[in-house]
This record gives C-alpha cells, structure tokens and sequence, in this order.
C-alpha cells in the first residue's frame, strides 16, 4: 500500500537532468535553478566610489559566514560587464548590507536596473542614503537593519567565474523593537523580505522557535510554558 502511494506521488513530480537541465531553454533554466535551492535573502548594498558616487543594489546572496568574528559573505556576478559595487568595494574596502522590507520591493527591484557608473540608484528611488558616523560607505534611511562591513578577501570561484567577497561586520543597527532578550532578531515584526527565484518577494512569516535539539529529546518550542 505504502509503496502504491510512494509510485504514485512520484508520477506528479517532474524529473530534471542534468541534461535536460542544459537543454533547457535559457530565461526557464535560469528561473528553475534561482528558485530551487528556496527562498533567499533580500539586502541592498549600499557603496560609494573614491570620487563620491554613490551606489545601492540589490543582493540575494548575501549569507551568514560566522559569528565569531562576525563575517558575512556575497556573490558577485561574472565581471565582464562593469560591477559598479565589486569596483567601489574593492577600492574603498566597505560597504553596507541593509534588509529590505515589503513595502520596498519596487524601488529594490529598481536597483537591480544597469545604471550609468555616475548615476546614483539613490536618486532613481525612494531610497535615501544615510551617513552614519564616519562610515564610508551610505547605508539605507528606512532599514530597520544595517551592517556596516569591511572587505576582508576574495575568493574567484573559477567553474562559473562568480567571485565570493568575505566581509567583516564591523557596525550594526537594528531597530530597538526587533532585539529579543536573547539576541535573536524577530525578522517578521520588520517585515524584511525573502526572494524567491530572480523576481519574486515574498513575506515570511514565523511559524514557531525552537530550543536547543539534543540526541533523543523531544524538540520544544521557546514559546511552550509561557517562556
Ligand atoms: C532579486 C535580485 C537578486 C540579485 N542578486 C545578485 C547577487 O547576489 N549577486 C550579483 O552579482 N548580482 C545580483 N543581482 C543583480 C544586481 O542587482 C545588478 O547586477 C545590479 O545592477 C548591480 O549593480 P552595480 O553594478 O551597481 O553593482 C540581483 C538582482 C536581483 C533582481
């Protein structure tokens, strides 16, 4: 009966080869993968070049590298058409990671646009910059989270030529109603968006918070007992 059913589930998904992938035609390939590996991170990086323009573009790989020391890291697309925030990081060593909240996402996806090298995204969007002590680099007026980071190192990944940037979070500013007792973020109440595939934002919402998982315990939630 069991395995009827298994037989049978399997006959509603669609099997893709790493062939059929290839073959696939590009603009379908190209959404299938971005939204197979699931929902993404949705951040803005904020830059400025040596001269003073400044820049804001919209990132999904931006990921959780370590905590101690506090890195993160990004990906950056192929260079061989000019990346205006690879080149102003790369020669002022800093940038700025801010979240995207829903009522954002327009003006996000604007940033994502190929401007000019002298054009700011700033001033193509609602998007204010915002100077915060002598931090080069502009972070971005309504996030209600903000990292200031500093480049650390590069890494050229040579099987698709994408380069991985290692940054230091050497700022951060997070809305005082977002920070729980125990220092976790409560991402929901900022309404921060997640991105799904290469065009599609989406609002998560939490779903529970579990303690610590220990071999043979039955998982418990934080909320459970009124904690
Ligand atoms: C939803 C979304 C996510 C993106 N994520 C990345 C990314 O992780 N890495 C990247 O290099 N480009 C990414 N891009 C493309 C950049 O936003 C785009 O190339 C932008 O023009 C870069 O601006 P810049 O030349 O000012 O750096 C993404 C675009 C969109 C719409």
């Amino acid at each position: 009966m069991f395995s009827i059913f298994i037989v049978l589930l399997n006959k509603e998904m669609h099997h893709y080869t790493k062939t059929s992938l290839s073959n696939l035609p590009k603009i379908f390939r190209l959404n299938l993968i971005n939204s197979c590996t699931g929902f993404k991170s949705a951040n803005l990086i904020g830059s400025k070049s040596q001269k003073g323009i400044s820049n804001v573009a919209i990132f999904s790989s931006v990921t959780h590298l370590g905590s101690n020391p506090s890195m993160l890291g990004f990906i950056i697309r192929p260079t061989t058409v000019p990346r205006n925030t690879y080149d102003n990081i790369k020669k002022t060593g800093v940038f700025t990671v801010n979240h995207i909240n829903s009522s954002q996402i327009k003006d996000a996806h604007q940033t994502s646009a190929k401007y000019e090298t002298d054009i700011s995204e700033f001033d193509k969007t609602n998007f204010e910059e915002e100077y915060i002590e002598d931090f080069f680099a502009p972070f971005v007026k309504d996030s209600k989270i903000k990292l200031g980071c500093k480049f650390v190192n590069e890494y050229h990944i040579k099987e698709n030529d994408t380069i991985l940037i290692v940054a230091s979070i050497e700022s951060l500013f997070v809305a005082e109603e977002l920070i729980q007792e125990d220092g976790w973020l409560n991402l929901d109440k900022a309404s921060t968006v997640a991105i799904n595939g290469l065009d599609g934002y989406a609002k998560p919402s939490l779903l529970d918070r579990f303690k610590y998982a220990r071999p043979n315990q039955e998982t418990q939630s934080f909320f459970e007992n009124g904690s």
